[in-house]
C-alpha cells in the first residue's frame, strides 16, 4: 500500500495535473484534500484537453475512485458543470466519485465579498481568483459555514437565513447589492438535489482502503508557497497546501503518507500579487516569451521568473518531499544561458526563505548561477541519457540542491511526454 501526495514546490501551476494523471495508473483512489475551484489543472490525454478545477485529475484512469475530501470547498455549479462535462466526454464518473458531506459550500455572498475585499484593499490586494475562497474558509473556521450535511435537516434554511442577514449587511455597507433568501435557498436546494448521488461520508471508504492496502494518490491544489502558514503571507491562499492538510482534509493519519512527490517547474511562475524574487520584468525578452503562460482558472497572464532553488529546497523540507518530478524542461530549449537562483542575501548576509517575511522576500538579492543551455528540441526524448548533456546537468544541479532525486522529467504536455529517470 502506498499513500502518495503530489505537492507543488513553487506557487502553484507546476504541472501537477499531468503528473497526477500519469501516476494515477497505479492508484486505486485519487483525492483532493484542500482548496477549491481556485485550482485549475490541465490534463491532456486520449479523451481530449481538460481544465478541471474540483474533480481529481486522476479520474481519467478508469479503475480509480475519485474522492473530494472535507478540506475542499465546493462551488456546486462548478462541480455540476465539471461532472456533466466529464460524463459527456466519455469519462464516466457516476458511482466512482464521492464528495464529503463535511465539505463547505461556496455561497454567492462569498464570491461577492471576495471581490469587495479586494477592491477595498486597493494596491495592497492579494490578486485572488475571485472564487470566494478566502471568505468561505473564513466562515468555516468562524463557525459560519454551510456544509452538505446541513441539507439533511432544517439546518440549511436556518443557517442560510442567519448568514444572509449578516452578509447582506456587509455587502450593502461596501456598496454591493443584497442577496434574496428565497433565490439562494432555491438555487442551492437544486444543486443539492443534483449532487446528492455523489455525496457520501468518506471515513469508511478511506479507512477500509488503508486496511486493504489500496494505493492512494493525493492531489494538492495550489503550491507550497501559497500555504496559509508557510507561504508568503498575506499573499497566499486560504487553505493549508502542504501534505499535512491531507490528513485533516481526508482523514488519512500522517504516518500513512509514504511518498511525497514534489512537482517543480523548470522555471518559476506566479499569478496574483506577492514576492517573486527571480521575476523577469523585461516583457520583450526571449525568455519572457518562452516562460509566459495563461492561468487555467482565471485566464490571467502569469508572472515569470528563473528557477529558484532556495524555494525548492525549502518546499522539500516543509513538505517532506521524497522525490521530484521536474516539469516543462522542454520550454528551456533554445536558451543560450540559463540563470538559476541558488540562494538569497539581505543586508550583506546570506538569508534563507524562512528568515524573511513576504516583504523581506521582495528585498532579497538573488544569488544566480549561470549555466549553459541547449539548442536541441527535447520534446520527443524519452530517456535521460538521450537528453543533451547541459539538460542532464540542469537536472543533476536540482537534485544536488534539493537533496532528493528527480524521478520524472516532463518534456511536453501529453501524458507520455515524460522521461522516467
Ligand atoms: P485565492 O485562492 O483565490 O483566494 O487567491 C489567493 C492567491 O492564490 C492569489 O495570488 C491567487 O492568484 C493564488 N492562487 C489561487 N489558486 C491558484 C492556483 O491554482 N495556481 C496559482 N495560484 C493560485
Amino acid at each position: 500500500m502506498s499513500v502518495t501526495a503530489v505537492i507543488g514546490t513553487q506557487w502553484g501551476d507546476e504541472g501537477k495535473g499531468k503528473v497526477v494523471d500519469y501516476l494515477a495508473e497505479s492508484a486505486d483512489y485519487v483525492a483532493r484534500f484542500n482548496g477549491g475551484n481556485n485550482a485549475g489543472h490541465t490534463v491532456i490525454n486520449e479523451f481530449g484537453t481538460f481544465k478541471i478545477h474540483l474533480v481529481p485529475s486522476g479520474i481519467f484512469v478508469r479503475n480509480t475512485v475519485g474522492l473530494i475530501g472535507g478540506g475542499v470547498v465546493i462551488d456546486p455549479s462548478v462541480l455540476i458543470d465539471e461532472i456533466d462535462f466529464l460524463n459527456n466526454a466519455g469519462v464516466d464518473v457516476e458511482g466512482r466519485l464521492w464528495v464529503s458531506p463535511r465539505s463547505h459550500l461556496i455561497m454567492p455572498y462569498h464570491k461577492i465579498l471576495d471581490g469587495l475585499y479586494e477592491e477595498a484593499k486597493g494596491p495592497g490586494a492579494t490578486g485572488t481568483t475571485l472564487r470566494g475562497i478566502g471568505p468561505v474558509f473564513a466562515d468555516k473556521v468562524s463557525y459560519n459555514g454551510i456544509r452538505w450535511s446541513d441539507f439533511t435537516s432544517e439546518m440549511f434554511e436556518s443557517r442560510l437565513k442567519v448568514q444572509l442577514e449578516l452578509k447582506n449587511k456587509i455587502i450593502v455597507a461596501l456598496g454591493g447589492k443584497a442577496l434574496k433568501y428565497e433565490e439562494v435557498r432555491d438555487m442551492y436546494g437544486g444543486y443539492y438535489a443534483r449532487l446528492r448521488p455523489y455525496i457520501r461520508e468518506l471515513f469508511g471508504i478511506v479507512q477500509d482502503g488503508l486496511k486493504a492496502d489500496k494505493n492512494f494518490l493525493l492531489e494538492q491544489a495550489m503550491g507550497t508557497f501559497l500555504d496559509t502558514d508557510w507561504g508568503t503571507y498575506p499573499f497566499v491562499t486560504a487553505s493549508t497546501t502542504i501534505p499535512a492538510a491531507a490528513s485533516a482534509g481526508l482523514g488519512i493519519p500522517p504516518r500513512y503518507i509514504t511518498n511525497v512527490v514534489g512537482v517543480t517547474k523548470a522555471y518559476t511562475t506566479r499569478v496574483g500579487a506577492g514576492p517573486l524574487p527571480t521575476e523577469i520584468h523585461d516583457v520583450e525578452s526571449e525568455v519572457y516569451g518562452k516562460f509566459g503562460e495563461t492561468a487555467a482558472t482565471t485566464g490571467r497572464t502569469r508572472r515569470v521568473g528563473w528557477l529558484d532553488l532556495e524555494l525548492v529546497r525549502t518546499a522539500v523540507m516543509i513538505s517532506g518531499v521524497t522525490e521530484l518530478c521536474l516539469t516543462k524542461l522542454d520550454v528551456l530549449s533554445g536558451l543560450e544561458e540559463i540563470q538559476v537562483c541558488m540562494g538569497y542575501r539581505l543586508n550583506g548576509k546570506d538569508v534563507a526563505y524562512a528568515d524573511v517575511d513576504a516583504y523581506g522576500l521582495d528585498e532579497v538579492e538573488t544569488m544566480y548561477k549561470t549555466v549553459k543551455g541547449w539548442k536541441e528540441d527535447i520534446s520527443k526524448t524519452r530517456s535521460f541519457g538521450e537528453l543533451p548533456i547541459q539538460a542532464q546537468e540542469y537536472v543533476k544541479m536540482i537534485e544536488g540542491a534539493a537533496g532528493v532525486p528527480v524521478k520524472w522529467i516532463g518534456v511536453g504536455p501529453e501524458r507520455d511526454a515524460t522521461i522516467r529517470k
